[in-house]
Protein backbone atom coordinates (compact mmCIF):
# COMPACT_ATOMS: atom_id res chain seq x y z
CA UNK A 1 0.00 0.00 0.00
CA UNK A 2 1.21 3.94 -0.22
CA UNK A 3 1.80 6.11 2.53
CA UNK A 4 3.13 9.07 3.66
CA UNK A 5 6.17 8.64 5.49
CA UNK A 6 9.17 11.13 6.65
CA UNK A 7 12.67 9.41 7.08
CA UNK A 8 14.32 12.89 8.56
CA UNK A 9 13.16 15.52 10.38
CA UNK A 10 12.81 18.81 8.23
CA UNK A 11 10.97 20.77 5.87
CA UNK A 12 7.56 19.99 3.49
CA UNK A 13 10.15 18.16 0.95
CA UNK A 14 10.98 15.09 3.52
CA UNK A 15 7.50 14.40 3.28
CA UNK A 16 7.54 11.32 0.66
CA UNK A 17 5.29 8.64 -0.50
CA UNK A 18 6.50 4.61 -0.32
CA UNK A 19 5.07 1.35 -0.44
CA UNK A 20 4.54 0.00 2.82
CA UNK A 21 3.42 -3.82 4.18
CA UNK A 22 -0.70 -3.67 4.64
CA UNK A 23 -1.10 -3.81 8.54
CA UNK A 24 -2.13 -6.83 10.14
CA UNK A 25 -5.15 -6.76 12.43
CA UNK A 26 -6.04 -8.41 15.89
CA UNK A 27 -9.47 -9.37 17.23
CA UNK A 28 -9.69 -6.14 18.82
CA UNK A 29 -8.76 -4.22 15.98
CA UNK A 30 -10.49 -3.41 12.06
CA UNK A 31 -9.18 -2.47 9.20
CA UNK A 32 -10.03 0.01 7.04
CA UNK A 33 -9.42 1.62 3.52
CA UNK A 34 -8.65 5.08 4.06
CA UNK A 35 -10.50 7.62 1.55
CA UNK A 36 -9.75 10.70 3.32
CA UNK A 37 -7.71 12.15 5.62
CA UNK A 38 -7.25 16.35 7.02
CA UNK A 39 -4.03 17.95 8.11
CA UNK A 40 -3.66 19.28 11.13
CA UNK A 41 -0.66 21.55 13.01
CA UNK A 42 0.46 18.21 15.16
CA UNK A 43 1.76 16.48 11.68
CA UNK A 44 3.64 19.64 10.89
CA UNK A 45 5.39 19.71 14.27
CA UNK A 46 6.15 15.66 13.76
CA UNK A 47 7.59 16.47 10.59
CA UNK A 48 10.09 19.62 11.98
CA UNK A 49 11.21 17.31 15.32
CA UNK A 50 9.73 19.84 17.30
CA UNK A 51 7.87 17.10 19.59
CA UNK A 52 10.50 14.79 19.45
CA UNK A 53 11.38 15.49 23.68
CA UNK A 54 7.61 14.73 24.51
CA UNK A 55 7.20 11.67 22.15
CA UNK A 56 8.89 8.52 21.52
CA UNK A 57 9.45 8.84 17.82
CA UNK A 58 10.78 6.16 15.39
CA UNK A 59 11.64 6.57 11.30
CA UNK A 60 9.86 6.54 9.20
CA UNK A 61 7.27 8.36 10.66
CA UNK A 62 3.74 7.95 9.63
CA UNK A 63 1.97 11.14 9.44
CA UNK A 64 -2.16 12.08 9.98
CA UNK A 65 -4.27 11.43 12.85
CA UNK A 66 -8.17 12.18 10.79
CA UNK A 67 -9.28 9.73 8.88
CA UNK A 68 -12.26 8.67 7.13
CA UNK A 69 -13.31 5.79 5.43
CA UNK A 70 -14.64 2.20 5.03
CA UNK A 71 -13.93 -1.14 6.95
CA UNK A 72 -12.39 -3.97 5.09
CA UNK A 73 -11.63 -6.42 7.80
CA UNK A 74 -13.44 -6.64 11.20
CA UNK A 75 -11.50 -8.44 14.26
CA UNK A 76 -14.07 -10.91 16.06
CA UNK A 77 -13.94 -8.82 18.98
CA UNK A 78 -13.58 -4.87 17.54
CA UNK A 79 -17.59 -4.12 18.44
CA UNK A 80 -20.30 -3.63 15.81
CA UNK A 81 -18.43 -2.76 12.92
CA UNK A 82 -18.71 -4.98 9.57
CA UNK A 83 -17.04 -4.62 5.81
CA UNK A 84 -18.38 -2.33 4.11
CA UNK A 85 -19.36 0.20 6.83
CA UNK A 86 -18.35 3.91 6.60
CA UNK A 87 -16.60 5.22 9.63
CA UNK A 88 -14.81 8.11 10.83
CA UNK A 89 -12.48 8.78 13.79
CA UNK A 90 -8.88 9.75 14.63
CA UNK A 91 -6.06 7.53 15.92
CA UNK A 92 -4.65 7.87 19.03
CA UNK A 93 -1.14 6.95 18.12
CA UNK A 94 1.63 9.25 17.14
CA UNK A 95 3.15 6.65 14.64
CA UNK A 96 -0.68 5.00 12.97
CA UNK A 97 -0.27 7.69 10.28
CA UNK A 98 -3.70 8.17 8.65
CA UNK A 99 -1.71 9.69 5.32
CA UNK A 100 -1.78 5.57 3.82
CA UNK A 101 -4.00 3.69 2.07
CA UNK A 102 -4.96 1.37 4.88
CA UNK A 103 -4.99 1.93 8.36
CA UNK A 104 -5.32 -0.56 11.38
CA UNK A 105 -7.66 0.97 14.22
CA UNK A 106 -9.33 0.57 17.69
CA UNK A 107 -12.93 0.48 17.65
CA UNK A 108 -12.88 2.93 19.96
CA UNK A 109 -11.36 5.53 18.43
CA UNK A 110 -14.27 5.08 15.37
CA UNK A 111 -17.34 5.58 15.11
CA UNK A 112 -19.93 5.10 12.22
CA UNK A 113 -19.52 8.37 9.81
CA UNK A 114 -22.51 10.89 9.81
CA UNK A 115 -25.18 9.83 7.01
CA UNK A 116 -25.40 13.35 5.94
CA UNK A 117 -21.92 13.88 5.13
CA UNK A 118 -19.64 12.83 2.48
CA UNK A 119 -16.15 10.60 3.54
CA UNK A 120 -14.16 13.86 2.18
CA UNK A 121 -16.09 16.02 4.59
CA UNK A 122 -16.49 13.60 7.55
CA UNK A 123 -12.33 13.44 7.73
CA UNK A 124 -12.45 17.34 8.39
CA UNK A 125 -13.81 16.92 12.41
CA UNK A 126 -12.37 14.39 14.12
CA UNK A 127 -9.47 15.80 15.94
CA UNK A 128 -10.34 19.44 16.27
CA UNK A 129 -13.89 19.34 17.03
CA UNK A 130 -13.35 16.92 19.78
CA UNK A 131 -10.77 19.25 20.87
CA UNK A 132 -13.70 21.58 21.14
CA UNK A 133 -16.43 18.88 22.84
CA UNK A 134 -13.50 18.10 25.57
CA UNK A 135 -12.60 21.96 26.58
CA UNK A 136 -16.36 23.45 26.67
CA UNK A 137 -18.19 20.13 27.79
CA UNK A 138 -15.30 18.27 29.85
CA UNK A 139 -12.92 21.10 31.47
CA UNK A 140 -15.45 24.32 31.07
CA UNK A 141 -18.58 22.01 31.71
CA UNK A 142 -20.43 25.35 29.57
CA UNK A 143 -23.82 26.25 30.88
CA UNK A 144 -26.55 27.68 29.12
CA UNK A 145 -26.03 31.48 29.17
CA UNK A 146 -22.63 31.29 29.75
CA UNK A 147 -20.54 33.92 27.75
CA UNK A 148 -17.00 32.25 26.14
CA UNK A 149 -14.59 34.00 24.01
CA UNK A 150 -12.55 32.00 21.87
CA UNK A 151 -9.26 33.45 20.22
CA UNK A 152 -8.46 31.77 16.50
CA UNK A 153 -12.05 31.00 15.94
CA UNK A 154 -11.85 30.99 12.33
CA UNK A 155 -9.11 27.81 12.11
CA UNK A 156 -9.20 23.69 12.43
CA UNK A 157 -10.44 23.64 16.14
CA UNK A 158 -12.51 27.53 16.17
CA UNK A 159 -14.81 26.69 13.58
CA UNK A 160 -15.76 23.55 15.85
CA UNK A 161 -15.44 25.38 18.95
CA UNK A 162 -17.93 28.40 18.23
CA UNK A 163 -20.64 25.89 17.05
CA UNK A 164 -19.91 23.42 19.97
CA UNK A 165 -20.80 26.43 22.63
CA UNK A 166 -23.57 27.31 20.77
CA UNK A 167 -24.96 24.02 20.72
CA UNK A 168 -24.38 23.71 24.82
CA UNK A 169 -25.92 27.17 24.77
CA UNK A 170 -23.64 29.68 25.58
CA UNK A 171 -22.87 33.84 23.81
CA UNK A 172 -20.02 33.57 21.90
CA UNK A 173 -17.55 36.33 21.10
CA UNK A 174 -15.44 35.02 18.58
CA UNK A 175 -11.63 36.87 17.56
CA UNK A 176 -10.20 36.41 14.04
CA UNK A 177 -9.18 38.67 11.19
CA UNK A 178 -12.07 40.94 9.81
CA UNK A 179 -12.32 38.51 6.55
CA UNK A 180 -13.44 35.95 8.72
CA UNK A 181 -16.21 37.43 10.32
CA UNK A 182 -18.75 36.48 8.30
CA UNK A 183 -17.68 33.33 8.87
CA UNK A 184 -17.41 33.29 11.65
CA UNK A 185 -21.02 35.04 12.24
CA UNK A 186 -23.15 32.16 10.38
CA UNK A 187 -21.49 29.81 12.36
CA UNK A 188 -23.22 31.37 15.20
CA UNK A 189 -20.66 33.51 16.86
CA UNK A 190 -22.91 36.43 18.33
CA UNK A 191 -19.68 39.12 18.72
CA UNK A 192 -16.87 39.24 16.11
CA UNK A 193 -13.28 40.97 16.97
CA UNK A 194 -10.72 41.83 14.86
CA UNK A 195 -7.18 41.21 16.68
CA UNK A 196 -5.55 43.38 14.71
CA UNK A 197 -7.87 46.10 15.86
CA UNK A 198 -8.67 45.08 19.24
CA UNK A 199 -5.76 42.62 21.11
CA UNK A 200 -7.53 40.53 22.79
CA UNK A 201 -6.33 41.61 26.20
CA UNK A 202 -7.40 44.73 25.99
CA UNK A 203 -11.36 43.55 25.81
CA UNK A 204 -13.73 45.26 28.21
CA UNK A 205 -15.88 42.34 29.15
CA UNK A 206 -15.09 39.07 31.64
CA UNK A 207 -15.91 35.88 30.42
CA UNK A 208 -17.00 32.68 31.76
CA UNK A 209 -14.33 30.98 29.41
CA UNK A 210 -11.94 32.44 27.62
CA UNK A 211 -10.34 29.31 24.64
CA UNK A 212 -7.29 30.39 23.34
CA UNK A 213 -7.02 28.03 20.39
CA UNK A 214 -4.39 29.94 18.32
CA UNK A 215 -2.13 30.17 20.98
CA UNK A 216 -0.54 33.71 21.72
CA UNK A 217 -2.49 34.28 25.20
CA UNK A 218 -1.43 32.79 27.91
CA UNK A 219 -3.07 32.45 31.66
CA UNK A 220 -1.06 35.90 32.58
CA UNK A 221 -2.16 38.01 29.76
CA UNK A 222 -6.10 36.62 29.86
CA UNK A 223 -6.85 36.48 33.53
CA UNK A 224 -8.48 39.56 33.96
CA UNK A 225 -10.71 38.34 31.45
CA UNK A 226 -12.11 35.91 33.54
CA UNK A 227 -15.00 36.22 35.74
CA UNK A 228 -13.89 34.75 39.39
CA UNK A 229 -15.00 31.52 38.40
CA UNK A 230 -14.48 31.41 34.50
CA UNK A 231 -11.71 29.23 33.08
CA UNK A 232 -9.07 29.83 30.72
CA UNK A 233 -8.57 26.85 28.28
CA UNK A 234 -5.37 26.38 26.18
CA UNK A 235 -4.53 23.96 23.37
CA UNK A 236 -0.85 24.60 23.58
CA UNK A 237 1.10 21.88 25.60
CA UNK A 238 3.95 24.59 26.52
CA UNK A 239 6.12 23.93 29.99
CA UNK A 240 4.30 27.43 31.28
CA UNK A 241 0.53 26.12 29.79
CA UNK A 242 1.70 22.77 31.23
CA UNK A 243 2.48 24.79 34.92
CA UNK A 244 -0.34 26.39 34.95
CA UNK A 245 -2.79 23.30 34.30
CA UNK A 246 -1.54 21.14 36.92
CA UNK A 247 -1.91 24.16 39.61
CA UNK A 248 -5.38 24.40 38.70
CA UNK A 249 -5.59 20.66 39.65
CA UNK A 250 -4.97 22.18 43.57
CA UNK A 251 -7.29 25.40 42.42
CA UNK A 252 -4.40 27.79 42.93
CA UNK A 253 -5.37 28.78 39.24
CA UNK A 254 -8.11 28.30 36.80
CA UNK A 255 -6.36 27.29 33.65
CA UNK A 256 -6.31 24.37 31.56
CA UNK A 257 -4.29 22.50 28.84
CA UNK A 258 -7.38 20.49 26.54
CA UNK A 259 -5.59 17.58 25.35
CA UNK A 260 -7.17 15.35 22.71
CA UNK A 261 -7.87 11.85 22.42
CA UNK A 262 -10.73 9.66 20.64
CA UNK A 263 -13.26 8.65 21.48
CA UNK A 264 -16.24 6.88 19.60
CA UNK A 265 -18.73 8.21 22.34
CA UNK A 266 -17.86 11.77 21.17
CA UNK A 267 -17.87 10.98 17.51
CA UNK A 268 -21.11 9.28 18.27
CA UNK A 269 -22.21 12.75 19.93
CA UNK A 270 -20.64 14.65 17.01
CA UNK A 271 -22.66 12.84 14.28
CA UNK A 272 -26.12 13.35 16.06
CA UNK A 273 -25.24 16.91 15.92
CA UNK A 274 -24.03 16.85 12.45
CA UNK A 275 -27.23 15.04 11.25
CA UNK A 276 -29.66 17.47 13.29
CA UNK A 277 -27.77 20.38 11.26
CA UNK A 278 -26.34 22.01 14.47
CA UNK A 279 -22.63 21.23 13.59
CA UNK A 280 -20.63 20.92 10.37
CA UNK A 281 -17.40 20.73 8.70
CA UNK A 282 -15.48 24.27 6.64
CA UNK A 283 -13.17 23.21 4.62
CA UNK A 284 -10.55 25.55 2.56
CA UNK A 285 -9.68 22.70 0.66
CA UNK A 286 -8.69 19.37 -0.95
CA UNK A 287 -5.87 18.03 -2.24
CA UNK A 288 -4.64 14.31 -3.52
CA UNK A 289 -1.87 12.95 -0.97
CA UNK A 290 0.90 13.37 -3.62
CA UNK A 291 0.58 16.99 -2.63
CA UNK A 292 1.02 16.50 1.00
CA UNK A 293 4.07 18.95 0.51
CA UNK A 294 1.54 21.67 -0.57
CA UNK A 295 -0.79 20.68 2.17
CA UNK A 296 1.67 21.22 4.79
CA UNK A 297 3.17 24.33 3.14
CA UNK A 298 -0.26 25.91 3.77
CA UNK A 299 -0.57 24.98 7.37
CA UNK A 300 2.41 26.47 8.02
CA UNK A 301 0.87 29.94 6.94
CA UNK A 302 -1.23 29.71 10.17
CA UNK A 303 -4.03 30.92 7.85
CA UNK A 304 -6.22 28.26 6.79
CA UNK A 305 -10.12 28.63 7.32
CA UNK A 306 -11.30 25.39 9.03
CA UNK A 307 -9.90 22.27 7.71
CA UNK A 308 -7.70 21.37 4.38
CA UNK A 309 -8.61 17.23 3.30
CA UNK A 310 -6.58 14.70 1.81
CA UNK A 311 -8.19 12.66 -0.60
CA UNK A 312 -6.53 8.55 -0.19
CA UNK A 313 -8.05 6.48 -1.95
CA UNK A 314 -11.84 8.11 -2.11
N1 LIG B 1 -3.91 20.15 22.82
C1 LIG B 1 -4.61 19.52 21.87
O1 LIG B 1 -5.13 18.42 22.09
C2 LIG B 1 -4.78 20.18 20.53
C3 LIG B 1 -5.77 19.74 19.65
C4 LIG B 1 -5.94 20.42 18.46
C5 LIG B 1 -5.12 21.49 18.12
N2 LIG B 1 -4.15 21.86 18.98
C6 LIG B 1 -3.29 23.04 18.68
O2 LIG B 1 -4.16 24.16 18.59
C7 LIG B 1 -3.61 25.13 17.73
C8 LIG B 1 -4.66 25.56 16.71
O3 LIG B 1 -5.02 24.44 15.91
P1 LIG B 1 -5.92 24.67 14.61
O4 LIG B 1 -6.11 23.35 13.95
O5 LIG B 1 -7.11 25.48 14.92
O6 LIG B 1 -4.90 25.58 13.76
P2 LIG B 1 -5.11 26.27 12.35
O7 LIG B 1 -6.33 25.76 11.68
O8 LIG B 1 -3.82 26.15 11.60
O9 LIG B 1 -5.33 27.81 12.74
C9 LIG B 1 -5.37 28.72 11.71
C10 LIG B 1 -6.12 29.95 12.20
O10 LIG B 1 -5.27 30.69 13.08
C11 LIG B 1 -5.76 32.03 13.06
N3 LIG B 1 -4.78 33.02 13.46
C12 LIG B 1 -3.61 33.35 12.83
N4 LIG B 1 -2.99 34.34 13.51
C13 LIG B 1 -3.77 34.65 14.58
C14 LIG B 1 -3.65 35.56 15.65
N5 LIG B 1 -2.59 36.37 15.78
N6 LIG B 1 -4.64 35.62 16.56
C15 LIG B 1 -5.73 34.81 16.47
N7 LIG B 1 -5.90 33.90 15.48
C16 LIG B 1 -4.93 33.81 14.54
C17 LIG B 1 -6.14 32.25 11.61
O11 LIG B 1 -7.27 33.11 11.66
P3 LIG B 1 -7.37 34.45 10.79
O12 LIG B 1 -6.87 34.09 9.41
O13 LIG B 1 -8.82 34.76 10.87
O14 LIG B 1 -6.48 35.43 11.46
C18 LIG B 1 -6.49 30.86 11.06
O15 LIG B 1 -7.86 30.72 10.77
C19 LIG B 1 -2.36 24.49 17.13
O16 LIG B 1 -1.24 24.92 17.85
C20 LIG B 1 -2.59 23.01 17.35
O17 LIG B 1 -1.38 22.26 17.40
C21 LIG B 1 -3.94 21.23 20.17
Amino acid sequence: MRQVQVHQFGGPEVLQIKHAEKPAISQWELLVEVHYASANPKDVMLRKGKLKNYLSIAFPLQLGQDFSGVVVKAGSKAGPYKPGDRIYGMVNEHNNGTLAEYLRVAPNEVYFAPENLSLAEAAAIPLTAQTALRAFRNIAKIKPGDSVCINGASGGVGVFAIQVAKILGARVTAISSEKNHALCRELGADVTVDYKKTPPAELKQQFDVFFDVFGNQNWRKARHLLKKTGWYITTVPNYKNIMDSLLSVFKIKNARLVVVESDSEDLRQLKTWIEAGKLRPVIEAEFPMEQIAEVHRRIETKRTVGKIVVRVTG
